[in-house]
């Protein structure tokens, strides 16, 4: 038992956004105070074979926080003081939105799973971007996650995308384009080739660089072929696996199981495992695999699979604070096990 075990019943008596907003006003209320501080000396795990490169960027472990968490940018700091690897802002959309209306976010407990369709609620570019520019940014690399604002219609996503890549460019370590949320009507027609063209085409114009993209676990083999084939087309920078669900796997136990929105969390760790391999067979970009990671040998599974790091969210909701530690702390042994001194060798072990 922790302490988080203790606290979990009083926090999972609130609603989950509720819930959810109380942490992140605790954590904004820590950052640059002593009591950063504090939380870094108790969750950072300071080892050198846990450094990892990928897209030119350092960083200092493998585990990185997903995006979703942190919509607006408010608590980068404090979640690097939790002992994340990097950390993934957004969806930041082009315009300032409310998202849908509540509820619209469901903890399936008995799966250890959510299922949300939040409808990319965020403060909009100009204001994260203030935020961005004008907070100091932690020492982990910040991803920013690009999302499309509702209003804008498919056709003239690309036009929304840059907006957005404009307003947070001097903020970013990496951009992350999502056209893989199942809560924006339209969003994942964007993953064909075409529309992924045109999008990242004119990002990439713009010179956003590092450039990731983020898929969906609802995508057919052909498709995720297809979205990897414009990867290489245009000299993209990764590919994140997976975003949320809409399926809802026989397994699901808990009665909010059929709320509409995406399913994260342990019922879809496998699926996004096999994505993070099928995509990594498949092309030579980092592969950032994230999906049901609540543990060390989650984290592990993914990286041999070929995942050269991992992000997590519904993990830090189940698991608590000390969710990045006791990953870094579980993965050094894993790799103490397998023989490999650093972590890097691990990637794609499991791979032929
Ligand atoms: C998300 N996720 C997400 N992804 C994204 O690309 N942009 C976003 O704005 C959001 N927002 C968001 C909100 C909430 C409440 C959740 C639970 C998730 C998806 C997230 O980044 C991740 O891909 C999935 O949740 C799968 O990982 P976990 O949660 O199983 O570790």
């Amino acid at each position: 038992m922790n302490a988080y075990d203790l606290l979990k019943p009083a926090l999972f008596s609130f609603p989950p956004e509720t819930a959810h907003n109380g942490i992140h006003r605790l954590l904004r209320t820590a950052q640059g105070t002593p009591i950063q501080h504090a939380l870094r000396r108790r969750y950072v795990v300071d080892d050198a074979r846990l450094e990892t490169e990928a897209f030119g960027l350092s960083f200092p472990n493998p585990v990185g926080v997903a995006a979703g968490f942190d919509k607006n940018a408010e608590v980068p700091r404090a979640l690097a003081a939790l002992g994340f690897g990097h950390v993934e802002i957004g969806g930041v959309t082009a315009e300032r939105q409310p998202g849908n209306p509540k509820p619209r976010m469901f903890r399936l407990r008995d799966d250890e799973a959510l299922i949300n369709r939040m409808g990319f609620n965020n403060h909009g570019a100009d204001a994260v971007g203030d935020r961005l520019d004008r907070e100091p940014l932690p020492d982990v690399p910040v991803g920013i996650n690009i999302g499309k604002s509702k209003s804008t219609p498919l056709e003239e996503a690309a036009d929304d995308y840059l907006y957005t890549y404009e307003r947070v460019a001097n903020a970013g370590d990496y951009f992350a384009v999502n056209v893989s949320s199942p809560n924006t009507p339209g969003l994942r027609e964007l993953q064909n080739r075409e529309a992924l063209t045109d999008i990242l085409g004119t990002l990439t114009d713009a010179g956003a660089a590092p450039l990731l993209v983020k898929l969906s676990p609802d995508l057919p083999e052909p498709a995720i072929e297809e979205a990897l084939a414009v990867v290489d087309d245009l000299d993209l920078d990764g590919v994140i696996a997976t975003n949320t669900t809409t399926s809802r796997p026989e397994s699901l136990r808990s009665p909010t199981k059929a709320e509409r929105g995406g399913l994260s969390g342990k019922p879809i760790e496998g699926t996004a495992t096999r994505l993070v391999r099928f995509a990594a067979e498949r092309t030579d970009v980092p592969v950032i695999g994230v999906g049901g990671i609540s543990d060390a040998k989650g984290a592990y599974e993914k990286i041999r699979a070929g995942a050269s790091m991992v992000q997590l969210y519904t993990g830090l909701v189940y698991e608590g604070p000390g969710i990045a530690r006791d990953i870094n702390t579980g993965l050094l042994e894993l790799l103490d096990r397998d023989g490999f001194e650093r972590v890097d060798e691990a990637v794609g072990a499991d791979l032929q």
